[in-house]
């Protein structure tokens, strides 16, 4: 048996609902995650090895406070030279093995003042600057503009609210990369109500939205977007704030896991 045909039945003993996509550098959320079987990108059809350092490449299933849950460490990203269906490839291998709620995750610049390096946002919107699909949208009214889901925002919302944080829902502006942003596409995109800036989760998110899944994404600020930072930012703090919010990315993943499962179906203990 090959080793996906493999995972799948796993996957199919466990019936996971939720997918969750780590972003760079977010690997540390996964604290409530139980791992019970993993699959590379490698051997995933329609999927190929990544390239780029620090992006793990691999597909888990496993409980997240014991609820079944199916879990990308890293993704394919189009500055790696990755067609984009390939690196929409993951969405649909989530859909696949029968997920039906998808949560993406992505390190982001922070536009918007309230965002400070180690904050989180949650993605309302997009702006898609990604060839050759930029501004499609807007002309063809195709009603993938909005995939994200406006209950999964409160959801995320009122779970922060109960540990007394704020989260803003804001704007993400998806651009190809791999370089980062001038100064002044920082300041265009500022005017263009962007609230950060990153290089994937656009076209994944409406991948899966035109797959019927029901998408939530989530930026973690790792920095403020070029031109915008206070060079004396001092790197210790920022680690800091990143731990911080890595913890608390786990715990709002951990919300959406738990709740994609109704209430008289939940168990308190992990399964065997
Ligand atoms: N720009 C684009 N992508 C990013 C950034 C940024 O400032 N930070 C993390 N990913």
């Amino acid at each position: 048996m090959s080793p996906f045909a493999e995972f799948a039945e796993t996957v199919a003993a466990l019936a996971p609902r939720t997918a969750i996509v780590l972003g760079s550098g977010l690997a540390g959320a996964t604290a409530a995650f139980v791992e019970r079987a993993m699959v590379s990108f490698g051997d995933i059809p329609g999927l190929v090895p990544p390239t780029v350092h620090g992006h793990g490449g691999r597909l888990a299933v496993g409980e997240w406070s014991g609820v079944p849950a199916l879990l990308f460490l890293g993704r394919l990203h189009f500055y790696e030279g990755h067609p984009w269906n390939v690196v929409t490839g993951t969405i649909r291998t989530a859909k696949k093995l029968g997920a039906k709620r998808l949560v993406l995750t992505n390190a982001a610049g922070g536009i918007n003042p309230a965002l400070a390096p180690g904050g989180l946002m949650a993605i309302r919107g997009h702006i898609k600057l990604l060839e050759p699909h930029a501004w499609r949208p807007l002309a063809s009214d195709n009603g993938l503009s909005q995939p994200y889901s406006p209950s999964l925002i409160s959801a995320m919302q009122s779970h922060e609210r109960a540990n007394g944080r704020e989260l803003l829902a804001g704007i993400y502006a998806a651009l190809t990369g791999p370089s980062y942003e001038t100064p002044a596409e920082i300041r265009a995109l500022a005017k263009c109500n962007a609230d950060a800036v990153g290089m994937s989760t656009a076209m994944e998110a409406e991948e899966a939205f035109r797959l019927g899944l029901e998408v939530a994404g989530i930026s973690c600020i790792t920095n403020q977007a070029a031109g915008l930072g206070d060079t004396t930012l001092d790197h210790a703090e920022v680690l800091v704030n990143a731990k911080l919010a890595i913890e608390r990315m786990g715990g709002l993943l951990g919300r959406l896991v738990r709740e994609s499962v109704p209430r008289a179906e939940r168990k308190s203990e992990p399964r065997p």
